[in-house]
């Protein structure tokens, strides 16, 4: 008998960007609790690398997909792959995800589609092709599984100069919270995650070494809350990680717009000196 509410024993979890920061934090935890994995992202080596660790310390089998998300057609060929190997998901992690600071003009148009292709797209295609078999899997055995799509804090208000980041994690939110009341009474576990600044390689990805990531989480804090609030046995839609990070989501609702797009405007100028 597992001393855990939410219990993934003897089931597959699908993991995106599962090569570093939260994505592996989810893979060991995931591995700890006697699941088995699906790990996708671009960095092969990394993933292999990860699979190897959880197989020793676990006895966990991990199946390693490397693939950018980006590309056209890239979750079709995800779901193919899995229909391949006989692969039946219960628990979808989306988290795969990078943003981009700077001034809206500056950053390459390719990447700023590519940020919403993964942030937005890719984590939407993916949820609607596994849906149907997460929504089986809960109801033939609730709390087993979850979906869980990674958002931020940055979802709760705009952010300037990583206003395309900003509105993606605010589209993740919606769409999440959206699904947990659909999953109501499917045995399906769904939760949107908003971390506030956690120490991964994301700020180097955004190429932000400037703003917002004094006193991070570890990744490590982070999916630990996420894990306390799967095994609550109402799972809330979202899940704010970091006490000062909820107090701030709720305190951004009491400013008016004007005067809290002025106030993070000024703190998030490229270049001001801090
Ligand atoms: N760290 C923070 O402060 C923070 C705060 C709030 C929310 N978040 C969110 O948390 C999630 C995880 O980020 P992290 O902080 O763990 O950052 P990270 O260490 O940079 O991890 C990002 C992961 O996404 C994968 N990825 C990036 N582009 C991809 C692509 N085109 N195709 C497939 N996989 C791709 C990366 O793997 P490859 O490079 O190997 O492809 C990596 O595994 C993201 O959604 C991020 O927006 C982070």
């Amino acid at each position: 008998m597992s001393r855990f509410v939410f219990n993934p024993m003897g089931t597959t979890v699908l993991i995106t960007g599962a090569s570093s920061g939260l994505g592996a934090e989810f893979a060991r935890e995931f591995a700890a609790r006697g699941a088995d994995l699906v790990l996708v992202a671009r960095r092969q080596d990394r993933l292999e690398a990860l699979a190897v660790d959880l197989a020793e310390r676990f006895g966990t089998v991990s199946t390693v997909i490397p693939l950018d998300l980006t590309a056209p057609g890239a979750v079709a060929v995800l779901v193919s792959e899995l229909e391949q190997r006989g692969i039946r998901v219960a628990s979808l992690v989306n988290n795969a995800g990078f943003g981009s600071y700077g001034h809206f003009g500056a950053i390459d148009a390719e990447r700023v589609r590519q940020e919403v292709t993964l942030n937005v797209l890719a984590l939407t295609e993916l949820t609607r092709a596994l849906w149907p078999e997460l929504i089986a899997h809960g109801r033939s055995a609730p709390a087993t599984g979850a979906l869980i799509n990674v958002a931020s804090t940055a979802a709760f208000q705009p952010v300037p100069f990583m206003s395309v980041y900003g509105a993606t994690k605010s589209y993740v939110l919606s769409f999440t919270e959206g699904l947990w009341y659909e999953a109501k009474g499917n045995g399906l576990k769904v939760v949107a995650l908003c971390p506030g600044p956690t120490a991964t390689e994301f700020k180097t990805v955004a190429e932000n070494e400037e703003v917002f990531f004094g006193n991070p989480q570890s990744a490590t804090q982070v999916i630990e809350t996420t894990f306390r609030a799967l095994d609550s046995r109402s799972t809330p839609p979202r899940i704010v990680s970091g006490l000062g990070n909820a107090f701030a989501a709720r305190a951004v609702r009491l400013v008016p717009q004007r005067s809290l797009l002025t106030v993070l405007g000024r703190n998030t100028t490229p270049g001001r000196r801090r």
